[in-house]
């Protein structure tokens, strides 16, 4: 396949002062929330007013379009098949990044199975493509795919950390840990950081973080720094349904205001993460 990575001309590219902050969202197991918190994540660093771009690095079963209730015209499906740039499949939600609340999404294709099977040099151009892309934002979030295949691997490294997300569920936090793994041998540079989902309390959601810190530690040798916990809350699935980001519904329901924090923790750096999140 053959696409290139050019200047749009109906984009006007921001002069930056440092690189984004290229962060994927990965978890090992499936259906613990990557994708909610993903968006979630993207109101809230719009929120806070950072240039920002959600894109979605799920190839086998993209869904932030729907959790979004978009439907561009443009993805990246269209991109892998050479029909349109990278830059001119970004869909901008609320205005766009840099708009008050906007952002901008590269968009999968829901069900397409399109991406699933990419070959490893188109993946690896796609993530390359994405750092280029990257020059133009503050924070880039890569909603990945379950599972720690090749392609998965290859998009986390193209990013700078991986918020590696847990839920208490022994399948989960094996998962979570095996992920890490892989990523340490594939990846070394990425530095991994956990967030704890759909915790029924704080406490439970420590007891999770430490259980699987601890098993870093000692396995690998050293400890990923806590995003943050964010509790079970009926409102995401509500959200969802509505397919709108909770931020914008109901932006002080307490999965919302968890997730403002995993932003800031993520904006602020390591060690304040883990204080916060203490
Ligand atoms: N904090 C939460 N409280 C309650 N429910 C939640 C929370 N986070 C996620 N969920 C529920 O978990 C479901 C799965 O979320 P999501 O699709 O984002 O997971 P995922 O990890 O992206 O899945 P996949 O691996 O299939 O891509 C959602 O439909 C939602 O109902
Ligand atoms: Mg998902």
């Amino acid at each position: 396949m053959n696409f290139a990575f050019r200047k749009s001309e109906s984009r006007q590219p921001r002069a930056r002062v440092a690189p984004a902050s290229v962060i994927a969202v990965a978890s090992g197991k499936g259906g613990v929330g990557k994708t909610w918190l993903s968006t979630t994540l993207a109101a809230s660093f719009a929120k806070m007013g950072r240039r920002t771009l959600l894109v979605d690095g799920d190839l086998g079963l993209a869904n932030v379009d729907v959790q979004l209730g978009i439907a561009p015209e443009t993805d990246l499906a269209a991109v892998i098949a050479g029909w349109v740039e990278l830059e001119d499949a970004v869909t901008p939600i609320n205005g766009g990044a840099g708009a008050s609340c906007g952002f901008d999404v590269l968009p999968g294709r829901s069900g397409s199975g399109a991406l699933a099977g990419l070959p490893p040099d188109e993946a690896s151009r796609l993530a390359a493509g994405l750092t280029a892309l990257s020059l133009q934002y503050d924070i880039v979030l890569v909603d990945l795919g379950a599972g720690i295949e090749d392609n998965v691997m290859r998009l986390a490294r193209a990013c700078d950390r991986c918020l590696v997300v847990a839920t208490d569920e022994p399948t989960s936090m094996t998962d979570a840990y095996a992920f890490i793994k892989v990523l340490r041998g594939y990846a070394p540079s990425v530095q991994p950081w956990l967030a704890i989902n759909m915790a029924d309390t704080r406490v439970a959601g420590r007891r999770t973080y430490e259980a699987l810190a601890r098993a870093s530690q000692t396995f690998l040798g050293f400890r990923p720094p806590m995003a943050g916990i964010v509790l079970r809350d009926p409102k995401v699935r509500e959200a969802i349904r509505q397919q709108k980001t909770l931020v914008s519904i109901d932006p002080q329901a307490q999965a919302a205001l968890d997730a403002a924090q995993i932003a800031e923790a993520l904006v602020r750096g390591g060690a304040e993460g883990v204080a916060q999140s203490a």
